[in-house]
């Protein structure tokens, strides 16, 4: 990009405008500005999400589709009220299909429990690529384990791709489901999702999309892609953590037994037999999170009200930016070079080991993850133990770049 152009995308796309949204970003660590680069992880929160948890417990709390009296109606309006921002957020036809959850791990549990168990007969196959979450992994081997299926594996190429003809190869009238991400958490790979699930359909089998890395940084339109399940988590998405959503399409969920008994999942229980609840509330038993689910609400409005446009831009001038940065430094080897990329540089340095890189760099006031990031297997196919990885978030800025290269000078200095 040339740098008129990128001077018109930060015109567009007012960083500093961001960032004072983002109360904990104007912090000190270790006596050095925080340079947070740990999204991917979790994102940080704006205050107008925090104010509402604050709100939500000095003004509302009570339990939710129970009581008659005023706070309980109120904190049932609010609760359903982001169910109705979350549908028209992700473009969903009916809040039947919108399944509040703890987060993306327990909407991928929710499907192998549910529809996998219903569905997976003995010599089936669920397919999976080699760069999933765990939580996209260990699932599926547990559903396989119980059935005598088998977890079948799309590779991926040297650069962190999904070798789309081998995944094409692999969808075979055996293959009960096939479950992958939209965006790698280690890589960064942003899968061709919509031609994927394409595939699969012309196949007649359903696909459920991880889209815990993606919510963050695209718009999605979960009937556009066609996608029979998404799974995603509020935390990534400036939202609170504990809270997060399974999209499901109805004739699906209509047809899944539920998940967990309890209170709230039900129409009526005798000790003969128990009638239960219509869709969401089928999938959704006891007390749920109530006060993170309406303060999640806030961080939908949030997003909504940005221009993911611009975002986009300029997460993109980001990471190619940090991208030709890193390269330049001796040493580094960068993990995950995918044509198509979101906002997660993973790396190595020679002679370093990363959790080294980690704490030499928070030092610094640099917030950086270190490890295998819940996907062994990613660090198998490439033959390193961990990587450190940076991941951003449209709060960050060139200058964090900056912090992080000299930081990483740093740590060559120290290993010299
Ligand atoms: N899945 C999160 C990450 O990649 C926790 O860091």
């Amino acid at each position: 990009m040339s740098n008129t152009n990128t001077i018109a995308v930060e015109q567009a796309f007012d960083v500093e405008k961001i960032r004072n949204d983002f109360p904990i970003l104007k912090q000190s660590v270790y006596g050095k500005p925080l340079v947070y680069l740990d999204n991917a992880a979790t994102s940080q929160k704006p205050k107008m999400v925090i104010d509402t948890l604050c709100r939500y417990y000095t003004k509302t709390n009570a339990n939710v589709h129970r009581g008659v009296h005023f706070l309980s109606e109120k904190a049932s309006h609010e609760y359903e009220e982001t169910r109705e921002k979350v549908r028209q957020y992700i473009n969903a036809s009916s809040h039947e299909e919108i399944i509040f959850t703890r987060g993306t791990t327990e909407g991928i549990n929710l499907v192998a429990q549910t529809f996998g168990r219903q569905n997976v007969r003995e010599g089936d196959e669920i397919l999976i690529s080699t760069m999933e979450h765990h939580s996209n992994i260990v699932p599926w081997q547990m559903l396989c384990s119980e059935g005598r299926a088998t977890l079948k594996i799309i590779p991926i190429n040297d650069k962190g791709e999904i070798i789309v003809e081998e995944y094409e190869r692999l969808l075979t009238p055996r293959t009960t489901l096939t479950a992958f991400a939209h965006v790698s958490n280690s890589l960064g790979t942003v899968n061709s999702v919509k031609h994927m699930i394409e595939i699969a359909h012309n196949k007649n089998v359903p696909v459920l999309i991880d889209g815990a890395q993606a919510m963050p940084h695209y718009r999605i339109d979960v009937r556009d892609l066609d996608a029979d399940f998404y799974s995603f988590s509020s935390h990534k998405m400036f939202g609170p953590t504990g809270i997060g959503v399974l999209y499901g399409k109805k004739s699906f969920l209509e047809s899944m037994p539920p998940y967990q008994g309890g209170g709230d999942m039900i129409k009526s229980v005798t000790f003969e037999k128990t009638l239960y609840n219509d869709l969401p509330y089928k999938f959704e038993a006891g007390t749920p999170n109530i006060a993170d689910t309406i303060a999640f609400g806030a961080a939908i409005d949030y997003l909504g009200a940005l221009d993911f446009e611009s975002i986009q831009e300029y997460e993109h001038e980001l990471l190619e930016y940090a991208t030709e940065r890193l390269s330049a430094i001796e040493g580094i080897n960068i993990i995950g070079t995918a044509e198509h990329k979101a906002s997660v540089i993973s790396f190595t340095l020679e002679g370093v080991h990363p959790h080294d890189i980690g704490t030499i760099l928070d030092r610094e006031g640099i917030a950086i993850r270190t490890g295998h990031h819940c996907a062994q297997p990613v660090m198998q196919r490439f033959g390193v133990p961990a990587t450190a990885r940076i991941s951003f978030a449209l709060y960050n800025t060139r200058e964090e770049v900056d912090a992080l290269v000299n930081g990483i000078s740093r740590v060559k200095e120290i290993f010299a």
